[in-house]
């Protein structure tokens, strides 16, 4: 048996994950992630020219133990987002245990219990610990019945620690020890490893990090991805600790990294195995699937000329995430541009704002939309994850939406308001649950259609921030959905149409109309918007004709106040879009679409 320990920490955001396997990394005597990622900015040019950049808080520790003997230590890191979750279940199950680290002065969040979930369809070895003991605040026996209550995990053994001054740190290394299970495993058998992560580096193309089930791996080999079969030659492998260092071969229950001359993430798809040509293992590791986009929305650039650029920065942020997906797209309303597809909504707005930040240009975002399924009246199944390419609704047979499951943590005083808001989301209450009078757990069924747009803006204000939520797309249900159209002076505008239930769709049609006229300057001419269902107008705003010249305000002919005001009008036009005569200001298709 070898005495390797291969764990990962789950821990609700700022329960202290990350000072955690600082403080493991100290005791332990090697540098921290933390110092090392600080070094690793100054010098970024130099590491990069030396190996590979490291991105995944992995990392091989090697530890001496009480009762005398060595260990190797791998933490395996798991990404911290519930849009995330494939992923989350591949590294943990690359695991044999988990720390579950949870705040002493908070308590168990959704999410912390959504990936406990995983841990345990994992079948994971899971040790409570509780944090920031050191704080007044922390209410250590509370938090265990907590533990107790939600998850069902004996804590009368939990850790308590600081992860902050060390105090007991020491003890979570020998529980370690103690309760995960060493991997099994044969290095004879034919190579069969899990890949949890990979990224692209520039310099080495695709970095691998994987855990080997069974076999061995050296360096120089020929090695195969099950999935699609593609062989390359192992070029260099080996572990974080935390630094890379190169080893000639890795066997069974090791976790490290390889690169292979792989171009393209799409070869090292995370949940993949990795094994041999010659003598392919009889069975990959389970459970693997290549994650789908489920929800949708359209850039723009907003000049014509900011279209490659865009192009360019689409396809570098698609070399480092191979669940975002794209494909050109053209609107009459917006012209070229991209039809985007993310994990949720999480995801969306991290590539956004990424975008937004390296590429420097306006960018016009249309409403996000969920993927529909139809069976048309021919039977065929259709999926639509674009309003505008619905079919002509003769030929829709049954529309199905995406439903979620939707766990809500929230305190006592806050549960009316959540309830009302799910009701209003066409949820289906599944489970209200009383932890305590401080903690209730409310479980809903929804449409994700209806949490895309602004539910948890809502959720954080109406809790005043104290709710946290996990959701997961279950299935697809018959839906009386309608497709929604906008026009503009009796013109459709393609990038504004959205599917809406038909219960909704006076409300909701009524609001955008209503937003958008808002939205749109006043003319010199009159402009009519409305709301159709098919050739049915169900609401119909209006913007009078324009008659003041826009410098009458300008009383006394200042000339530079005069300038000033073109000037701003000038800087206005940048982020406008013509429609035919009139022209958008981009903030008008988000403020017209998002929902009260
Ligand atoms: P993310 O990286 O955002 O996922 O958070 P995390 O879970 O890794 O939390 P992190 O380790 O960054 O800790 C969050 C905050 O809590 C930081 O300000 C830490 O200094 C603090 N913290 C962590 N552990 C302790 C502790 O034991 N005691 C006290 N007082 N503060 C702690």
């Amino acid at each position: 048996m070898k005495n390797i320990r291969n764990f990962s920490i789950i821990a609700h955001i700022d329960h202290g994950k990350s000072t955690l396997a600082d403080r493991i990394l100290d005791i332990t005597g090697l540098v921290s992630v933390r110092e090392r990622r600080e070094q690793f900015l100054d010098k970024l040019e130099l590491e990069r020219e030396r190996g590979i950049t490291i991105k995944a808080q992995s990392v091989r520790i090697p530890y001496k133990a009480a009762d005398g003997k060595d260990y190797i230590l791998n933490l395996i890191d798991t990404p911290g987002h519930v849009d995330f979750s494939y992923e989350v279940s591949r590294s943990l199950s690359a695991c044999e245990g988990a720390l579950l680290v949870v705040d002493a002065t908070q308590g168990v969040e959704a999410q912390t219990l959504a990936n406990v979930y995983l841990a345990l369809e994992n079948n994971l070895e899971i040790i409570p610990v509780l944090n920031k003991i050191d704080l007044p605040s922390s209410d250590v026996p509370r938090i265990k019945k907590e533990i107790e209550e939600i998850i069902g995990l004996d804590c009368s053994n939990a850790l308590e620690v600081s992860a902050k001054t060390g105090q007991n740190v020491d003890q979570v290394l020998e529980r370690i020890v103690e309760l995960v299970p060493p991997p099994q495993g044969d290095d004879n058998a034919p190579l069969k490893a899990l890949i949890f992560d990979s990224w692209y580096d520039t310099y080495q193309g695709v970095v691998v990090l994987f855990r080997i089930l069974e076999g061995s791996i050296r360096q120089g080999q020929k090695v195969m991805m099950f999935s699609n079969k593609r062989a390359f030659e192992v070029q260099s492998l080996g572990v974080f600790s935390p630094e890379a260092l190169a080893v000639k071969s890795l066997g069974a229950g090791d976790v490290g990294f390889m690169t292979a001359s792989i171009k393209d993430l799409t070869d090292a798809r995370v949940g993949d195995t990795i094994t041999t040509a010659d003598r392919p293992t009889p069975q990959p590791f389970p459970g693997f699937k290549k994650i789908k986009p489920m929800v949708f929305c359209g850039l723009y650039p907003t000049e014509p000329s900011e279209y490659e650029p865009l192009k360019a920065s689409l396809e570098k942020l698609q070399l480092n995430d191979s669940a975002f997906t794209f494909e050109p797209e053209t609107s009459q309303a917006l012209g070229f541009g991209f039809r985007c597809g993310f994990l949720g909504l999480l995801h969306m707005e991290i590539i956004q704002e990424r975008l937004e930040r390296e590429f420097e240009a306006n960018l016009i975002a249309t409403a996000p939309s969920v993927v529909y399924k139809l069976e048309t009246v021919k039977g065929e199944e259709v999926y639509i994850d674009n309003p505008s390419k619905l079919p002509d609704p003769t030929k829709i047979k049954t529309f199905f939406e995406p439903y979620v499951r939707m766990d809500v943590h929230v305190p006592g005083d806050y549960v009316g308001g959540v309830l009302k808001l799910c009701e209003e989301k066409r949820g289906i209450q599944k489970d209200m649950r009383y932890l305590s009078t401080n903690r209730v757990i409310i479980t809903y069924e929804l449409p994700f259609a209806e949490i895309v747009f602004d539910f948890f803006d809502k959720l954080k204000s109406l809790t005043r921030g104290y709710a946290s939520m996990d959701y997961e797309v279950i299935d697809y249900r018959a839906s009386d959905m309608v497709k929604l159209d906008i026009l503009i002076n009796g013109d459709p505008v393609d990038a504004m149409a959205t599917i809406v239930h038909r219960e909704n769709t006076a409300r909701i049609g009524r609001q955008l109309a209503l937003r958008l006229k808002r939205a749109i300057p006043r003319q010199l001419f009159e402009v009519v918007v409305q709301a159709a269902i098919g050739n049915k107008i169900i609401a119909r705003e209006r913007n009078a004709p324009l008659r003041k010249n826009v410098t009458a305000k300008c009383y006394g002919g200042d000339i530079s106040r005069k300038r000033k005001l073109l000037e701003k009008q000038k800087e206005g036009k940048k982020r406008m879009k013509k429609m035919g005569n009139i022209e958008i200001p981009q903030e008008a298709f988000l403020a017209a679409l998002k929902a009260d």
